[in-house]
Formats: structure tokens, sequence, C-alpha cells
């Protein structure tokens, strides 16, 4: 109720507290549950709202970033879209440097935000709408330039552990809150792994029987070990074949699932027709395979899912289009 009580300072402070939805509609032929946070409700209308805001706070805390500096990051549009705000609030200049393989709306909405948006050509075989491990490579180097040449603070998704801790200290702690601390096993589709290590030491250090599963595009599963024969699968924001992701705790993962771009956009048009929640490819993947869960070694469990962000991001692609 902490949104209810007052007038909020500034849209920073309405970040995080999002509902957890029972998806019974879904999984009315299913024997278990399956809750759904919706993350898509954050003021930048994604899960990475939360993670700007505290990579920015625990840099400010530090000392590492300095009152005006300006602030850089490679995003695939989500990260950058909470940067933009708490950068923007909190009077940093920001720089965001994109892929131009992800969805324009994502460009057009930082810039609105009064980000400096940056997008980088994709290698010549790759397709707009399919971001690979290659592509990203591309904007990792033009971000490492921008910050040598501006001296500015990168907020660096992959490596600082605010991107961890926002997930530990809210993401996670709100889930067992909101479901009475009832959860037998989460999924999370991977990007950086942040939101899935944060969430998973905190589900874990609350009850260690919580069984969690990462969650990678059918093709491109490198963390599970598997060759890597698909890697313009169209799951954006995560899925980036990357076999070392720092934040991942490898002990906490218990198992990894795989999903098709197939599986995603149905589940996502599923989730918009039948529940209302109207979100992106990767929460089409996260509810897919949870489905798959409650459908085989947990029946009769509690799955916890993030809807990482809204399906407005996708309306110039085909996500939509029936
Ligand atoms: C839409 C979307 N889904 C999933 C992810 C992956 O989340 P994480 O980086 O915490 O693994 C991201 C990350 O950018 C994202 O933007």
């Amino acid at each position: 109720m902490s949104h209810l009580s007052r007038p909020l300072s500034s849209a920073i402070e309405a970040i995080g507290s999002t509902p957890l939805v029972d998806l019974s509609r879904l999984t009315r032929d299913v024997d278990g549950r399956l809750l759904a946070k919706l993350e898509y409700l954050n003021p930048g209308y994604s899960k990475k709202d939360r993670i700007a805001r505290q990579i920015i706070e625990d840099a400010e805390a530090s000392g590492e970033l300095k009152p005006g500096q300006t602030v850089v990051e490679l995003t695939s549009g989500n990260t950058g879209t909470g940067l933009a705000i708490v950068c923007g609030i909190k009077g940093y200049p920001f720089v965001a440097v994109m892929s131009k393989g992800n969805s324009i709306e994502r460009a057009r909405m930082m810039s609105a935000l009064g980000a400096e948006v940056i997008l980088v050509d994709q290698q010549p075989e790759s397709a707009p709408g399919q971001v690979s491990g290659a592509d990203l490579e591309l904007v990792e180097q033009e971000t490492l330039k921008i910050v040598r040449q501006r001296q500015a603070f990168r907020a660096d998704q992959f490596r600082l552990q605010g991107n961890f801790r926002a997930h530990y200290l809210n993401t996670g702690p709100e889930i067992i809150y909101q479901a009475g601390g009832k959860i037998d096993v989460f999924c999370d589709f991977a990007g950086t792994g942040g939101t899935f290590a944060g969430c998973a030491a905190a589900l874990k250090e609350h009850n260690p029987q919580t069984k969690c599963f990462i969650v990678e595009p059918e093709g491109a599963a490198i963390l599970a070990g598997e060759a890597v024969t698909f890697p313009n699968h169209r799951i954006q924001g995560g899925g980036y074949a990357m076999a070392h992701l720092p934040l991942l705790i490898r002990n906490h993962i218990d198992g990894y699932l795989q999903v098709s771009d197939e599986q995603a956009i149905e589940m996502a048009r599923r989730l918009a027709a039948e529940e209302g929640i109207f979100a992106g490819f990767s929460s089409g993947a996260n509810v897919a395979a949870a489905m798959e869960l409650l459908q085989t070694s947990f029946k009769n469990k509690t799955a916890a899912v993030l809807i990482c962000d809204s399906g407005l991001k996708y309306l110039s692609t085909d996500l939509w289009e029936k």
C-alpha cells in the first residue's frame, strides 16, 4: 500500500510494488497455480526500471557516480528506458546505446524521456527483430567508445550488483509476501541473468526447497550446455547465447527449459486474449515454460514468473498480427 498512502516525490518512487496475479484462466485445465508479477506496470513499462534505480542509487552511495556525470548503457530498450526515467529525474545526462535490431518504439520512448539514443547497425547476417550475441558485441564496442569519450559512468547491467540487488531486495521478497510464502517453482528467461539471480537467491533464502529454472530460446540454450544452432530467435531482451553471465549463481539453477519463438508468441497472445495481460515475447516465454513445469514435474504446485514488459513495446513487430 506504500504507493497509495501519500503523494510520491517522483516517478522513481512508483517503481516496484507491482501486482501478483493468479493466471487461473490460462491454468484452468492444469493442476497447479501460476502467479504472474505484472512488471509492465512500472513507469517505464518493464521490470528494468527496478535495476535502473538500484544501479544509480548504489553508484551514488559509493561515490562512483558524481553529480551531473553522464551515464551510458548498452540496452535492448528496457534498461535504457528505466535509466532515462531515473537519470532524467535525478539530473544525469543519459546515453542509450542500442542495436537497430530492437523495436523502434523503444528508441522513441527513450528519446522522449530525455535520453540521447545511439543506434548501432546489426551484423550483415542479422535481421531486425532478431538480436544475436554478435549484434550485441557491436553495441558493446560502441558503448565502450562513448564511455571513454565522455568520461561517463557505465551502468553496466551485465556486471553491476545493482541488477542482482534490485531483484534480491525487492522483486523476490515482494513475490514471497504476495504469495503468502508459497512458491514451489520459479522460472525466468535470462538476458543478463540478474532477475533470475536476485529472485532465486531471495526465494531460496526464504525456502531452500523452492526450485528455480533458467529459460532459454530453443536453439540458443548455451547456459544449458547445448550447441547454439539458432542465435537469431525472436525473444527480445535475452537469450544472447553468452556462456558466461557474471551475475548468475550457478548452484541456484535447478534446471533449464527451452521455449521456441512460436511457443513464446502463442503464449503472449493467450495472455492478452485470456488474461487481459498485454505483454511481450519474453513474458510469453516465461509463462510457456511455467505451464510446462506445472504439467510435468510440478503438478499441483505453485509457480511464479515475471511479466517482463508491455506488449505496447512490440506494436511495430508482427507479435500482434493474426
Ligand atoms: C523484455 C525483457 N525480458 C527479459 C529480459 C531478461 O532479464 P534479465 O536481464 O534480468 O535476465 C530483459 C532484459 O533486458 C528484457 O528486456
